[in-house]
C-alpha cells in the first residue's frame, strides 16, 4: 500500500439509495454513520488493549469482563458498516483513514491497575454514547430502520457502561470518577479512591 494513497472517505451522495430515502438523504445518513463506525471501532480496539494491559488484584474479574464486550462492539461496527453499504456509500474501515477522521485522542493508558483502567474507560464509554445519542437525535426525521439499529447498540452501550461504573460506585451511590474531565484524571480518582477503600 502506498503512504500518499488518497484518503477513502464515507461521505456524498451515492448513485443509489435505500427505496424511500432520496440519494442525498442516504448520503447524509451514511457520513453520520461513518463517524459512528469509527467510534465503534476505536472502542472495540480499546477494549481488546484494557484486556491486555490490565494488572492487579482485579486482574481476572476486568479481563474476562471485556471480551464480551469487544465480541458485542465488534459486531455493533459490522451492522453500521454494512448499514451504510445498504445506503449506496463505501465503509471505510481502514486505521489510517480512523485515525485521520476521528475528533478524538487515542486511549491513554498502557499498563495499569484495573480501577484505573476502569476509571479511564468511564470516560471513553461516555463519549461514545453521547455521541450515539445525537445521531439517534438526527436521525429522528431522517430514516427511522437507521435509528432502530442505533437505539438498539445505544441500550447495549449503555449497560456496558454500567458494567464499568458499578467497579467506581460507593453504596452510596457516588461515582470515582465524577467531574473527571480526562481519562488520565478519571483514572487517578479511581485509582486513589480503590485505595481509600482497600485501607477502610
Ligand atoms: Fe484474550
Amino acid at each position: 500500500m502506498a503512504k500518499e494513497s488518497k484518503k477513502m472517505k464515507s461521505e456524498g451522495t451515492p448513485l443509489y439509495t435505500i427505496p424511500g430515502l432520496t440519494t442525498e438523504q442516504g448520503g447524509e445518513i451514511a457520513t453520520l454513520l461513518q463517524d459512528r463506525l469509527n467510534a465503534l471501532t476505536d472502542l472495540h480496539l480499546t477494549l481488546k488493549h484494557i484486556h491486555w494491559n490490565v494488572v492487579g488484584p482485579h486482574f481476572v474479574a476486568v479481563h474476562e469482563m471485556l471480551d464480551p464486550q469487544v465480541d458485542a462492539v465488534r459486531e455493533m461496527s459490522d451492522t453500521t458498516a454494512e448499514r451504510i453499504a445498504t445506503l449506496g456509500l463505501s465503509p471505510v474501515g481502514t486505521p489510517g483513514a480512523l485515525v485521520a477522521d476521528r475528533g478524538w485522542d487515542d486511549y491513554s493508558l498502557g499498563r495499569a491497575g484495573a480501577i484505573e483502567h476502569l476509571g479511564a474507560l468511564d470516560l471513553v464509554y461516555s463519549g461514545v454514547i453521547e455521541d450515539h445519542r445525537k445521531a439517534i437525535e438526527a436521525t429522528d426525521d431522517l430514516d427511522l430502520v437507521t435509528q432502530d439499529m442505533l437505539i438498539a447498540q445505544a441500550g447495549q452501550l449503555e449497560q456496558f457502561h454500567w458494567f464499568v461504573r458499578a467497579h467506581l460506585e460507593t453504596t452510596g451511590g457516588q461515582l470515582a470518577t465524577a467531574g473527571a474531565s480526562s481519562e488520565v484524571e478519571a483514572k487517578e480518582q479511581a485509582g486513589r479512591a480503590g485505595a481509600k477503600r482497600k485501607s477502610a
